[in-house]
C-alpha cells in the first residue's frame, strides 16, 4: 500500500483553497483539480510499504504541541500548482521529528527537502495569474497516517491512524 503522513486541513482552510480553485477555473485554467476532500499537507511521503503497523508505532513516538498553520501564496513545480504554507519553527520541527523516527525505524521515505505545499491542480495549463488564497490559519491538533489508492475518479485517501497534540 501507498502511505504518507499528512495534516488534514480545516473546513475554513479548504474553503479558501476551493475558492482559489474556482477563481482559477473561471480564469480559464484547466487541469486535474484536487477535490476538496483530498486537500492536505504532506509531511513525509513513504510510498509503497507492506504494513501500516510499524509506521503507526513510529508515528506514535512523536509528540507535539498544537501549532498554527497558515496559507501563504501560490507557486508551481512545473505543471503542478500549489498553495503554500507559511514555514514555521513548530512545523519544521515536527516534520524533522517524524522523519527522524521513520529513519530510526528503518521505514523508507522520500528525503526531498520539506517544502510545505498543498497541491491544487496537476497538469495545469498556462501561467499562474496574480491571485492567491485568502491566508486562512488553523490550529494543528492531529497528524495522520494516510493510505492512497487509485480510484475510478482519482485518488482516494484514507486515514489509517493519527497522533494528537499534547
Ligand atoms: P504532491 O501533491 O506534491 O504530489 C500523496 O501522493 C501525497 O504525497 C501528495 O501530497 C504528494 O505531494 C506527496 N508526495 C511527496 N513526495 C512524493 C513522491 N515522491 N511521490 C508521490 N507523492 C509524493
Amino acid at each position: 500500500m501507498r502511505l504518507f503522513i499528512a495534516i488534514n486541513l480545516s473546513d475554513a482552510m479548504k474553503g479558501s483553497l476551493i475558492n482559489t480553485q474556482n477563481a482559477l477555473y473561471a480564469l480559464g485554467v484547466r487541469g486535474n483539480y484536487t477535490s476538496e476532500e483530498n486537500l492536505h499537507l504532506t509531511l513525509a511521503f513513504i510510498g509503497e510499504y507492506p504494513n501500516a503497523e510499524p509506521v503507526l508505532d513510529a508515528l506514535s513516538s512523536v509528540s507535539f504541541r498544537p501549532f498554527e498553520l497558515s496559507l501563504e501564496g501560490m507557486g508551481r513545480f512545473g505543471d503542478l500548482w500549489w498553495a503554500g504554507m507559511r514555514d514555521s519553527v513548530p512545523l519544521t520541527a515536527v516534520v524533522r521529528r517524524i522523519r527522524r523516527t521513520l529513519a530510526e525505524s528503518g521505514i523508507p521515505f522520500d528525503r526531498k527537502r520539506f517544502s510545505p505545499h498543498v497541491t491544487l491542480i496537476r497538469k495545469a495549463s498556462g501561467e499562474i495569474p496574480g491571485i492567491a488564497p485568502v491566508p486562512v490559519s488553523m490550529t494543528v491538533n492531529t497528524i495522520s497516517l494516510m493510505r492512497s489508492d487509485r480510484g475510478k475518479n482519482g485518488m482516494i485517501y484514507t486515514e489509517l491512524g493519527s497522533i494528537e497534540a499534547e
